[in-house]
């Protein structure tokens, strides 16, 4: 796609890889509608692009269905879109005996079903062609201790992708999939960034997967997985699952220790 005034949807705009994210579409010329929950930081976000006059807001939990409606509706009256990009998300990093069964529900309900149904949606609202890129994991690709529904939701998310860009090649709407690595943003506890320290995994910054973002759209790239050696693990993990199972059996005892940090 050209980016250069086209109207694209950004969900989960406030975070570190959404503020990026926004701050490169809204460069290449870009029209906005910015997603998130908090209706402050995203007045400030958009106060802080190119052309701030040219994006709009929408404060929702995604993981409401009053709320979904009212996104369409906002979408609808502003004109149709070329491009959704789903990145909201979060995890809960603990054991999954230690985790509450709302934890669970809630991180396959906001990595999962929200953007399936936000996909569902768009259908009202995206042109023909038009793109819907969902952003995944690498632990979509690979089961990983201390983030089981996590890894779940995102692995669901990878499938759901690729069932959804085939059931559509008639139609002139692509739905692409990009698998950040560990990204500096919010979304990792302190806890998270000194065992990624400590195992040696390394972190991109959140202009990375923004820069990366950017291509997929441009390109029109099916699917993504971003760095060395997490790009290499996840084709191992698929073919080899057990060489992948004992590198991280190695880690056990370090993943142990900062999830008993964490929840203490
Ligand atoms: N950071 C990493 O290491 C990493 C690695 C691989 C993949 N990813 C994926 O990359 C994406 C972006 O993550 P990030 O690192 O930028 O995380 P982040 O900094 O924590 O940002 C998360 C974004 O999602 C929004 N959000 C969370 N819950 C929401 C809800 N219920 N409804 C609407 N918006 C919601 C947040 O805004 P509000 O809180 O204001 O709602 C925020 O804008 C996620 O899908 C994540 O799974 C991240």
């Amino acid at each position: 796609m050209i980016i250069q005034d086209s109207h694209i949807v950004l969900i989960g705009a406030t975070g570190g890889i959404g503020q990026a994210t926004a701050l490169e579409l809204a460069r290449r010329g870009a029209r906005l509608t910015l997603v998130s929950r908090h209706l402050d930081a995203l007045n400030e976000l958009k106060n802080t692009l190119p052309n701030p006059e040219q994006h709009t807001v929408m404060a929702i939990d995604i993981t409401s269905k009053v709320d979904l409606a009212s996104l369409s509706e906002h979408i609808q009256a502003h004109g149709k879109a070329d491009a959704l990009i789903n990145n909201a998300g979060a995890n809960h990093f603990s054991m999954l005996s230690q985790k509450q069964a709302k934890e669970v529900e809630h991180d396959v309900q906001l990595n999962l079903i929200a953007p399936m149904l936000i996909c569902q949606s768009a259908f009202s609202w995206l042109n023909q062609p038009g793109i819907m890129l969902n952003i995944g994991s690498t632990f979509g690709s690979i089961g990983y201790p201390g983030y089981t529904s996590y890894c779940a939701a995102k692995a669901g998310l990878q499938r759901f992708t690729e069932a959804l860009d085939r059931e559509l090649h008639t139609t002139g709407i692509r739905v692409l999939y990009l698998a950040p690595r560990a990204t500096d943003t919010a979304l990792n506890s302190h806890a998270v960034i000194e065992m990624n320290q400590k195992l040696g995994n390394r972190t991109d910054s959140p202009l990375v997967v923004a820069e990366h973002i950017v291509m997929m759209l441009e390109q029109e790239i099916s699917a993504k997985w971003i760095g060395w050696p997490e790009k290499l693990f996840a084709r191992i993990n698929q073919i080899f699952p057990s060489i992948v199972s004992s590198a991280i059996r190695k880690q056990h005892a370090t993943i142990q220790n900062f999830i008993n940090r964490t929840s203490h």
